[in-house]
């Protein structure tokens, strides 16, 4: 039996009793596929990662080692949410890795994106590799693969790609969720008590804020970014736009323009404001943002974000746009 194909029997999990049904029998599975050794999990925080470390974490406990890379590209919060969660929560094994420093340096002086975002895909796995060379005792890998993962690319998940890890680290593979759609996922999330918030997450690029700070990533445009990006949401989220909304997030160019700021000229930031909706990501539009909701978080980014001067709303659909900048 092909253990990558979805059975045309199974029942599509829609409803909190499916999903309990689906839990169960995962949970045995893993037990008796994993016994009483160890398993390793890189956990960013992404709904896939977070499902299948809650899963893990009702099936075998502390067998379960969940290691968070902060790249220094996360989004405000998100690394004390996943440390929240998981380990004050679900008092998982959880390595927190603060590599921000590593990272930053990887990347001072890139511009090109493609560049930026092999960079920062291949200094993940160097540093999820050294971590799990820190155990001798791990026979497991648990990735969260989805059911699209296998059908669009040969089950590698572009954005985690553990498959990158060298020849000598080769563990047995544990992918609970595999045979699901993503919809899917986010109904065991809930049932497995996860916050909405997380299960619910918008897609986030495994480059983060990387690919939101255009051209070469310094240190005060980063800053510019995290900060705008957490009022955009927080307001979205005051609007009741945070459902209705497909993806929104704020992008810092690589260039200034002129302000004055207490009568004086200066030369700073840009932020641009991006909101879309979408079906597939394949071509979306941009919703008719309340002038109102636009112009509070304009006031707010202005007077609270050190160094920005302007804020733009894009308007353009994808395509001839794509969603992100880079
Ligand atoms: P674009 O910009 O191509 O984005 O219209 C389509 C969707 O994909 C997300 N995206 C990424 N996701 N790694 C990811 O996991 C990436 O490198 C990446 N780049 C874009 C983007 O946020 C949008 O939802």
């Amino acid at each position: 039996m092909d253990t990558n194909k979805r059975p045309d029997s199974m029942a599509r999990i829609t409803t909190k009793e499916l999903a309990d049904q689906f839990i169960d029998e995962q949970v045995a599975l893993v037990r008796s596929q994993v016994g009483d050794k160890k398993v390793l999990l890189a956990l960013s925080g992404g709904v896939d990662s977070s499902v299948v470390a809650a899963l893990l974490i009702k099936a075998i406990g502390k067998q379960l080692v969940c290691v968070h890379v902060n790249h220094g590209l996360m989004r405000k919060g998100e690394s004390e949410q996943v440390i929240k969660i998981f380990k004050d929560g679900l008092d998982a094994n959880l390595v927190y890795v603060d590599a921000t420093e590593r990272f930053l340096g990887k990347v001072k002086g890139v511009s090109d994106p493609e560049q930026k975002r092999k960079i920062i895909g291949g200094e993940f796995i160097r540093v999820f590799e050294e971590e799990a060379r820190k155990f001798d005792d791990i026979d497991f890998l648990a990735q969260g693969t989805i059911y699209p993962d296998i059908i669009e690319s040969d089950g590698v998940k572009a954005h985690h790609n553990v498959g990158g890890l060298p020849e000598d680290l080769q563990f047995e593979l544990v992918e609970p969720v595999k045979l699901l759609y993503k919809d899917e996922v986010r109904v065991v999330g809930k049932a497995l008590g996860l916050p909405e918030n997380m299960v619910d997450r918008q897609p986030f690029p495994g480059p983060g804020l990387g690919v939101r700070c255009l051209g070469e990533i310094t240190r005060e445009r980063l800053e510019a970014l995290r900060e705008s990006d957490a009022i955009l949401r927080e307001e979205f989220d005051n609007a009741g736009l945070t459902k209705s909304v497909w993806q929104f997030f704020t992008v810092v160019p690589d260039f200034r323009s002129t302000g004055v700021r207490d009568g004086k000229r200066v030369f700073d930031l840009p932020v641009i404001i991006r909101a879309v909706n979408t079906v597939d990501a394949m071509t979306a539009t941009v919703p008719e943002i309340e002038w109102s909701v636009l112009k509070k978080i304009t006031d707010r980014i202005l007077a609270e974000v050190p160094g920005v001067c302007r804020v733009l709303y894009d308007l353009s659909p994808k395509g001839p746009a794509t969603i992100e900048w880079e």
